[in-house]
């Protein structure tokens, strides 16, 4: 694997491998006073975001340097990028300032495919290209923390019924999930509005359904979206009460779900629209814990682009 663009880079057995090597990395940092392991000493980590974020960009850089890796941050309002400069000439700017990884985020769905098609490959000196986040496109790393807290929290992924809720027509945490979380087993079914999927669904390996009270009481997990309405422009369909009346996680849905099912969203919430605030503070709640594994997983991606699949983590 050269670079993390989508879960189209991985197989079932490569991403199987990475859940492991997340767990390994949770094994050897747990209990040390120093959270700092050689693995990426003298490797150079760029974070490249050209949209917001608290968590992917955080546990990206808290991953690298766990691991020794010299970690840079470039955001778009900060870099030469406000003054013009394009995304090509970025790229191979920060490639020749010596990037062993850029990890980017942009609003355009396949500005990491771009950006790795345009720096090269690891072997022709280029950077690991890792997918952040691209438009309403692919999150992969949000996808494969979110399978590893669902492994921790349901013993294992195959045959377990797994809805996915809310705004899928501009979610790319939605898309890289059901692609992800199929290829492991799941049965995963798409929750939403008619007006909230894209148009090109049925080409997902998924079942789509409208009703959220009719399948809670036969999920394993839930999966809830933050609904983006910085995408509606300035539309939002259908209005917020219609949508937190039909499609919110209230205290009332939680008490539908099997006592076992667990409730994950990959944050940032919209609480008391999407889900309420007492459901996403309860323990059947796995928010915080899927930042956690955010850190180990992105610890896994970084060592396996960087370091190579023959060296284990320890
Ligand atoms: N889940 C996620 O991508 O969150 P951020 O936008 O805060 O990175």
């Amino acid at each position: 694997m050269k670079h993390l663009l989508s879960i189209a880079d991985l197989t079932r057995e490569s991403a199987v491998e990475l859940l492991d090597e997340a767990e390994r990395f949770e094994q050897a940092l747990l209990g040390r006073e120093v959270r700092k392991l050689p693995t990426l000493r003298g490797r150079t980590v760029m974070t490249v975001f050209f949209e917001n974020s608290t968590r992917t960009r955080v546990s990206f850089e808290v991953a690298g340097k766990w691991m020794s890796a010299d970690v840079i941050n470039v955001s778009a309002s900060s870099s030469s990028v406000s003054k013009g400069e394009s995304l090509r000439d970025t790229a191979m700017t920060l490639r020749a300032a010596g990037a062993d990884a850029l990890i980017v985020r942009h609003p355009a769905s396949g500005a990491a495919h771009q950006i790795a098609s345009w720096t090269g490959r690891q072997d022709d000196g280029g950077p690991a290209v890792i997918n952040a986040g691209d438009g309403t496109h692919e999150h992969p790393t949000q996808a494969l923390l979110d399978a590893l807290t669902l492994r921790q929290r349901l013993g294992d992924i195959e045959g377990k019924r797994i809805a996915i809720v809310g705004d899928i027509l501009h979610s790319r945490v939605a898309r890289s999930n059901a692609l992800l979380l199929s290829m492991l087993g799941a049965e995963v079914v798409l929750v939403a509005p008619p007006t909230l999927l894209p148009v090109g669904v049925t080409s997902w390996p998924v079942s789509v359904a409208h009703s959220l009270d009719a399948e809670l009481p036969g999920l394993d997990a839930v999966l809830m979206l933050r609904v983006q309405a910085e995408r509606m422009n300035g539309g939002f369909f259908p209005s917020q009460r219609e949508y937190s009346i039909n499609y919110g996680l209230s205290e009332k849905r939680l008490a539908l779900l099997p006592e076992h099912a667990v409730v994950l969203h990959p944050g940032p919430m919209l609480r008391g629209m999407e889900i309420a605030s007492a459901v996403a503070d309860s323990s059947r709640t796995a928010v915080l814990q899927q930042v956690t594994n955010g850190v180990h997983m992105r610890m896994a991606v970084l060592f396996r682009l960087l370091v190579g699949a023959e060296e284990v983590a320890g």
